[in-house]
């Protein structure tokens, strides 16, 4: 099929709930690169929305799944999974965790976040009481849309989960305000992204951390975009030199195959008991072994430094090609999950870099999006952005 018979038939078929790029049919990838269903080439640079870490079709995460698919593709969690309890052992050896819970998306792996911090606010007799924070992003289920400090993601869909309540980033004193009698737990992203790319501060952070062991709380991370490498570390709260009590991954775990999981630490680890929640999916043995074939590749030696390398050029090349231009607010980031804010829509520019074949995202209206697949190269990157700056130079020529 070319690209505008795919096109008439997702209209057709689909429900649209997604806003697509309306020209774009991609059917092929390899590495930093996609095809069209037309044959056209781009380089990629959202990496399906940060699922891509090891780029496309990775060659490790490929055989991974062909060899599982020949051998067992799915059993129920009703009996034990050898590729599940492997990706568990690996997922725990390289964190603060002590056991995990396996789901397929990462707003499966928030939804078990916080039964599992209600489950412990409530048999403590404290209360279910969460904390977020404004722009957060948490995924589409009711209670994670209740979670997301957007109203945009809320309304038309009320009434929301009861007992959240919701606190600014980088901003302790509103989320010491916040705190109730009730509140069994704080979660946050380290990098909002979808919300705009907002990192938080050092500060805030280790302060967050110091309020929930003085209040007993639980420090719940959504670390579904930010976790596997994406900010230079296997996961972003290394870099703050802290530890969680629950953190949460999705997007990049399964090397493009669709899996999520909760990390718990050892206050919460054995909370919840048989019956308490579950996922037929989740853990399977193909997207277990997908996983387990990605973590291989990102805690090999030298892959993780590669990653903090290849974010300190793009970050200084970036600052290079956009300084000359006023429309720029700030360039902004951590690791490969970078934001570059515009004083307008960012609409224009998304598009005009499609035309030059890159893609590339938004985080909110101004803010455009990078999110390179973690195995990129330094070519590439300025490949992309050559792309990018000729862009800018069109939209301001064009503008002026
Ligand atoms: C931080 C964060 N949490 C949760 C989600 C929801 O993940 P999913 O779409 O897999 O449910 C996303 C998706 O963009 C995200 O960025």
């Amino acid at each position: 099929m070319n690209s505008e018979e795919i096109i008439q038939m997702n209209h057709k078929y689909v429900i649209d709930t997604y806003g697509k790029q309306r020209t774009l049919a991609l059917v092929k990838g390899e590495g930093s690169r996609v095809q069209d269903a037309d044959g056209r080439s781009y380089l990629d640079f959202l990496s399906g929305l940060a699922v891509n870490g090891l780029g496309h079709c990775h060659p490790k995460v490929v055989d991974a799944i062909k060899k599982q698919a020949e051998t067992l593709i799915h059993v129920s969690n009703l009996y034990y999974i050898e590729p599940q309890v492997l990706l568990a052992e690996r997922l725990v050896d390289n964190s603060f965790a002590a056991k995990c819970f396996f789901c397929n998306s990462g707003a499966e792996a928030n939804e078990a976040a916080i039964k599992l911090a209600r489950k412990w606010g409530n048999t403590a007799g404290r209360g279910a009481g969460i904390i977020t924070l404004m722009n957060s992003f948490h995924g589409r289920t009711l209670a994670t849309i209740t979670a997301t400090g957007q109203e945009k993601f809320q309304h038309n869909f009320h009434p929301m989960v009861e007992g959240f309540k919701y606190s600014s980033l980088n901003d302790l004193g509103s989320v010491e305000n916040a705190i109730q009698e009730s509140t069994c737990a704080i979660m946050i992203e380290l990098v909002q992204a979808e919300g705009g790319v907002n990192v938080a501060d050092e500060e805030f952070v280790k302060g967050l951390e110091r309020l929930c062991r003085e209040r007993d709380l639980l420090l719940i991370l959504d670390e579904v975009q930010t976790g596997m490498g994406r900010t230079g570390t296997l996961f972003a709260y290394e870099r703050y030199g802290i530890e969680p009590d629950i953190i949460t991954l999705a997007k990049s775990l399964g090397g493009g195959f669709p899996i999520g999981a909760m990390l718990a630490g050892p206050r919460v680890a054995d909370v919840f008991q048989p019956g308490d929640h579950a996922s037929t999916f989740g853990g399977n043995p193909l997207g277990s072994a997908a996983a387990l074939a990605t973590i291989e590749v990102m805690t090999d030696t030298g892959f993780l430094e590669n990653v903090r390398e290849l974010s300190h050029y793009l970050l200084e090349r970036l600052n290079e090609i956009t300084s000359p231009y006023d429309c720029i607010k700030e360039v902004r980031g951590l690791g490969m999950l970078i934001g570059i804010e515009f004083d307008s829509p960012v609409k224009k520019i998304v598009g005009g870099c499609l035309d030059k074949g890159l893609i590339v995202g938004t985080a909110g209206e101004k803010v455009l999006r990078l999110l390179p697949p973690l195995t990129t190269t330094r070519v590439e990157i300025d490949e992309a952005l050559g792309l990018l700056e000729s862009v800018l130079k069109d939209f301001t020529d064009e503008s002026a």
